[in-house]
């Protein structure tokens, strides 16, 4: 018998990834995603077509209690992983009730399901380094959470949530503490992306200069294929518990844009510009740097791609999809 995985978030870069992963681990993956009046299938178009017989998605919304209980009631999966979120920290500032409503509720819904209807799935919940806030680094999963937004306050609930059913009902629910990650798949108004997608554009001259926020900010940035490889294992170990899963590096916003445009052959300040006044959040997170020492431990997880090489990776995937080769690209870029 196949095992079988239900996937919340599935159009989102983490859950192609994940979806990849566990079709070649031979699972049955149902993903479960929310209508929307534009396609956003991008990232998974190719799963039914490669796994015909293994891949389907399935309608439902975080929000909607009575579709997840239909979801669940319908699939009755082995392990179910909630990926699903308002993911955008610097966008949770404008759209905080629905951030909060999605993060937190969304996955005491699922338990709630679980709970009362007698599910033994095993549950996996996205949690987030964005819970540490300010806390100094290195982090790990002894460190306070001092979040800095209502999407680090909701995933720190949701964390919360995950624990409580685990200890008072008795469920397998686990969280993963990720670290930020990384992949040409990632979303189009996160920093890494915005930076490699802008260094394609100003070579095709599309824009001129590439206006960011606070360059200063320090991040742990990790591959999303190493980390879904984590995500998986935490379901898989005999008692559920909570992972930070990073690559205990760190380094600043300026330091991604000085590597990634030095992979053309570009500097990166004469084509940077900082426009806090329109990107600055009302508070930052200034520096995350995990600890996974648990996670290499327990785990026997370790990341592969570290820091250059998802530069490199980000940017000739940002340069093939604008017809670009990196030589071509170098031989541009000795033009500008
Ligand atoms: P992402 O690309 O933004 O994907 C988020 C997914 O959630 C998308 O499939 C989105 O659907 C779905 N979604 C949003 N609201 C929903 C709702 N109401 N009902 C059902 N689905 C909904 O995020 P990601 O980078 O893959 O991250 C996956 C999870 O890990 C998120 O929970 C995120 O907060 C957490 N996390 C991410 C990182 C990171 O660095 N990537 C680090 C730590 C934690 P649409 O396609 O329709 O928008
Ligand atoms: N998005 C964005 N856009 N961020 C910018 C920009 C810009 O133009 N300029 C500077 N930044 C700074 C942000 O202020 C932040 O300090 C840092 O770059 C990273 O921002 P994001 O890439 O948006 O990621 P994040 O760290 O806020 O959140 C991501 O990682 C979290 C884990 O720590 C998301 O993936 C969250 O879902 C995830 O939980």
């Amino acid at each position: 018998m196949k095992k079988k995985a239900l996937i919340f978030g599935v159009t989102g870069q983490d859950g192609s990834y994940l979806s990849e992963l566990l079709l070649k681990k031979n699972y049955e993956v149902i993903g479960v995603m929310r209508r929307s009046s534009a396609f956003n299938t991008a990232r998974i178009d190719h799963l039914y077509a490669l796994y015909p017989n293994q891949f389907d998605t399935s309608y439902g919304d975080l929000s909607d209690l009575n579709s997840i209980e239909r979801n669940i009631e319908k699939f009755e999966p082995d392990e179910i992983y909630n990926l699903a979120a308002q993911s955008h920290v610097g966008v949770s500032f404008e759209i905080s009730d629905s951030t909060f409503d999605i993060n937190a509720f969304g996955p005491l819904n699922i338990l709630q399901v679980l709970k009362n209807k007698g599910f033994k799935s095993k549950f996996y919940q996205a949690c987030s380094s964005e819970m540490f806030g300010i806390s100094p680094p290195p982090q790990n999963e002894n460190t306070l959470f001092q979040p800095q937004s209502i999407y680090g306050v909701s995933k720190v609930c949701a964390y919360y949530t995950t624990r409580y059913f685990r200890q008072a009902f008795n469920l397998f629910a686990a969280n993963g503490i990720l670290f930020n990650h990384e992949s040409p798949r990632r979303g189009l108004n996160f920093v890494t992306k915005k930076i490699t997608i802008g260094i394609a554009k100003i070579l095709t001259n599309e824009i001129k200069i590439l206006e960011l926020g606070n360059l200063s900010a320090r991040r742990d940035w990790g591959f999303a294929g190493d980390y879904v490889e984590a995500i998986w294992n935490i379901l898989q170990q005999d008692k559920p518990d909570d992972f930070v899963i990073s690559t205990g590096e760190n380094y600043s916003i300026e330091d991604f844009a000085r590597e990634a445009f030095n992979v053309v052959g570009l500097d990166w300040k004469k084509f940077v510009k900082s426009n806090v006044s329109r990107y600055l959040r009302p508070s930052e997170v200034p520096s995350l740097l995990g600890d996974s020492s648990k996670a290499i431990k327990q785990l026997k997880w370790k990341p592969k791609v570290l820091f250059k090489d998802l530069c490199l990776m980000m940017v000739e995937s940002d340069l093939k999809s604008f017809n670009l080769t990196l030589d071509e690209a170098k031989k541009i870029a000795k033009k500008l």
